[in-house]
């Protein structure tokens, strides 16, 4: 018997079947690293000194079977040679496994992702238990790297190319019923006795199964990329993935290249091939940037790095002023994550009316099996519609969300501060007035804190909290508590005229307006955003926010700096504006703003924009794009400079949940240690010789190089 601080507990029963237990001691998940190929390596070889083996059962100890690679051990992707050779030895593995001529189960008693779903993969036989909770997929792509444990190779030959391409291009993860659907697993278990009886049972039915890629005559399933429908397919698919990723994700591309060449090759050639391109996609800056973003700096985030040290807090009620756009997706996702909801609006009916829109969002998820319609009743139960600020009462948390008016909102903090206990805390979801102004009109300032979400509610993952000059922690610590537990992400900021998101996000639709001042045709503005990483060129993004609010927010901005007696500042944009509104172009909601927007078609941009702005050169693609992203990578910096920003991480994560900056260069800090912190001060000095002082890198910047810094970090 293994010792039990080993990785893999191995027993043999009485019906000479042995059962592989997945346990990391010191760990709460099992994960792929170097004493899990040791142990795997030691199993094996024991596995090959048994005269009477039935089978083999494989499972974990652990409430997930296993989370795939230990990205704590991220060195590993320094050197091609190595993460290839890592690679190619926990393949060897795998395959000794399935070529074991004995029947190999995998148990599936939890979520298998990435390398553990590899694992599975290289058994004969896969059941999970029949538990919605549990996810199976290949989040690999996510973080820039691709399957490289037999994932691509196997996927493709068990369920065809086409039928493969969602899970191992998009990531996409199934509960086990789906997976089962899909033929991901071949069996469902009620519980974990049922799971290992069903193992048992399918190992005395195969005494010598062959995987179906080790048959004779084995063909892939759906054809593989020679055969003529494949090809018809395989013939667009390269064209549809660039359309999504511009060309600015290796890894995608590498997967589908990997499943194509290797679906015409024979088994270990193109595990071979598999291997190669892991090495080349896992030491690529990309998959450095998106680890560095999607796994450490998001899980800091999640463990509370920058929430004070504090005793735990929890919100049980939530009251929401305003059931507006804002105001209807706090309550339902306040309501979603089990607490108790007071929606209060100037009347009942209004309320309701934003109730209303709560059960159409709550339907959609119905039907899309993502709720039951029991979950659906009880959250709208948990959701009381008022007209009444008395109703407030019992509130650990009372979050405003109504139209953006300082009177108003005064008037409402007012109105709820009578009602709510002396440990309850108010938030503003403003979008722009600074939160210490606000709180001068509160009555209690250390509980008054700034909670900005994001639109549409229900989907964007990103609240940014803004902590105002009296701030408590005490009332932090509650604000970013009750963020955790509606499931988003919250980054912290400090006060400042449009916090820190819309701050910079600014920057981007400025500078689209400043491309076309200086006579850039708009599609090529348009198409350098695109190419540039973010979701939305800045013309069609500005028309979404509304020119008339851009304006509106731009003349209030005016007005606060002219009364603090500090200047104003000026931008290409401002003319743009103008002109826009000048001609009676609001927007997307009018139905005119840069584009057109038909009702019976597609929209498209206005063919008047050239004689506002009439062309003048050219600017290569290059250039524009890295105006776009320099000017909010500097303001960025701008905003860590002037404390703003408390981390890296909030940076990072801000940027690309908040407004979508480009999600391959890890958001915006960690763009400049993708570019090379010195290169980038060069580049940013270029750049405002030519465009202006909004490029001049930021004293920061310049510290930063003298102290020969590697970058933010
Ligand atoms: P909205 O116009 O859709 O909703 C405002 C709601 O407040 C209306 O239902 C109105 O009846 C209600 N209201 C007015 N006076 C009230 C009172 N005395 N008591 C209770 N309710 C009252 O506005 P929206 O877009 O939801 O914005 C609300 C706030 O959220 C604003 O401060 C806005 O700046 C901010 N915000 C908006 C975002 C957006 O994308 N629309 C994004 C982030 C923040």
């Amino acid at each position: 018997m293994m010792p039990e601080t080993e990785a893999i507990r191995y027993e043999k029963d009485e019906q000479q079947i042995v059962t592989l237990t997945l346990d990391m001691p010191g760990r709460h998940a099992n994960v792929i690293n170097q004493a899990f190929g040791a142990a795997l390596a030691a199993a094996l070889a024991r596995l090959q000194t048994e005269t009477d083996l039935a089978g083999v059962i494989i499972t974990s100890a652990k409430k997930t079977f296993m989370a795939g690679a230990d990205l704590e051990d991220v060195d590993l992707f320094n050197d091609a040679a190595q993460v290839f050779q890592g690679s190619e030895a926990l393949k060897a593995g795998f395959r000794q496994l399935e070529t074991l001529g004995k029947p190999v189960v995998a148990a599936l008693n939890g979520t298998a992702l990435g390398g553990g779903f590899e694992l599975a993969l290289a058994c004969h036989h896969r059941i999970a238990l029949d538990d919605p909770g549990i996810k199976i997929g290949f989040p690999e792509v996510t973080l820039g790297l691709l399957p490289g444990g037999g994932g691509v190779v196997r996927l493709t030959r068990l369920i065809g190319l086409q039928n493969a391409f969602p899970f191992l291009m998009e990531g996409k993860q199934v509960k086990p019923q789906e997976a089962k659907a899909a033929g991901l697993i071949d069996d469902l278990a009620a519980d974990r006795e049922a799971l290992l009886a069903k193992a048992r049972a399918w190992i005395a039915a195969h005494p010598k199964p062959q995987q179906p890629w080790d048959q004779p005559g084995y063909k892939m399933p759906g054809g593989n990329a020679q055969s003529p429908k494949v090809v018809q397919m395989l013939a667009i698919a390269p064209a549809m993935l660039r359309k999504q990723t511009y060309g600015n994700y290796p890894a995608p591309e590498a997967i589908m290249r990997t499943a194509v060449l290797g679906s015409t090759l024979d088994f270990d050639t193109a595990s071979r091939l598999e291997s190669r391109a892991f090495a080349a996609v896992a030491t690529s800056k990309v998959a450095r940037n998106m680890i560095t973003a999607f796994w450490f700096q998001l899980n800091e985030i999640n463990k509370g790095a920058r929430r004070p040290a504090l005793p735990p807090t929890e919100t049980r009620k939530v009251g929401v002023l305003g059931a507006g756009m804002m105001g209807h997706g706090i309550a339902y996702v306040t309501a979603w994550a089990g607490l108790d909801v007071v929606l209060k609006d100037v009347s009942q009916e209004k309320a309701e009316e934003g109730k209303q829109k709560i059960a159409v969002l709550a339907q959609k998820r119905v039907s899309r099996g993502q709720m039951t319609a029991d979950q659906k009743q009880a959250l709208l139960d948990r959701i009381l519609t008022t007209g009444s600020a008395a109703d407030l009462q019992g509130c650990d948390l009372v979050i405003e969300a109504v139209f953006e008016d300082r009177d108003l909102k005064a008037r409402v903090t007012a109105e709820a501060e009578a009602q709510m206990a002396g440990t309850a805390v108010f938030a503003s979801n403003t979008s722009t007035l600074p939160i210490t102004g606000l709180a001068e009109r509160s009555a209690r300032p250390e509980q008054f804190i700034g909670l900005h979400f994001f639109s549409p509610v229900e989907r964007m993952k990103l609240v940014e909290i803004i902590v105002g000059e009296k701030t408590s922690d005490e009332t932090l610590a509650r604000a970013f508590d009750y963020v955790l537990k509606i499931r988003k992400t919250p980054i912290v900021v400090n006060d400042s005229r449009g916090f820190y998101t819309s701050r910079v996000f600014g920057t981007y639709v400025n500078e689209g307006m400043a491309l076309l001042a200086a006579g850039q045709h708009p599609r090529a503005i348009e198409a350098a955003g695109l190419q540039a990483g973010m979701p939305v060129g800045p013309l069609a993004v500005s028309d979404e926010v509304s020119l008339s609010l851009m304006q509106h927010v731009r003349q209030q901005t005016m007005a606060d700096l002219a009364t603090a007696g500090q200047p104003l500042p000026d931008h290409p944009a401002f003319k743009v504006l103008d002109t826009m509104l000048a001609q009676s172009r609001f927007g997307k909601a009018h139905g005119a703003g840069f584009y057109e927007y038909p009702t019976d078609g597609q929209k498209y941009l206005w063919p008047g924009l050239p004689q506002l702005f009439p062309p003048n050169g050219r600017l290569s693609l290059a250039e524009m794009i890295e105006r776009l992203l320099f000017v909010q990578v500097l303001e960025t910096v701008r905003c860590y400079e002037e404390g703003v920003l408390r981390s890296v991480a909030d940076a990072n994560i801000g940027s690309i949940f908040g407004w979508g900056f480009a999600p391959f260069k890890g958001g915006t800090l960690q763009y400049i240690n993708d570019y090379g912190l010195a290169q980038f001060v060069d580049r940013s000095r270029e750049l405002a010789a030519r465009y202006g002082n909004r490029f001049t890198p930021p004293g920061l910047l310049l510290e930063m190089v003298e102290a020969k810094s590697t970058g933010f970090y």
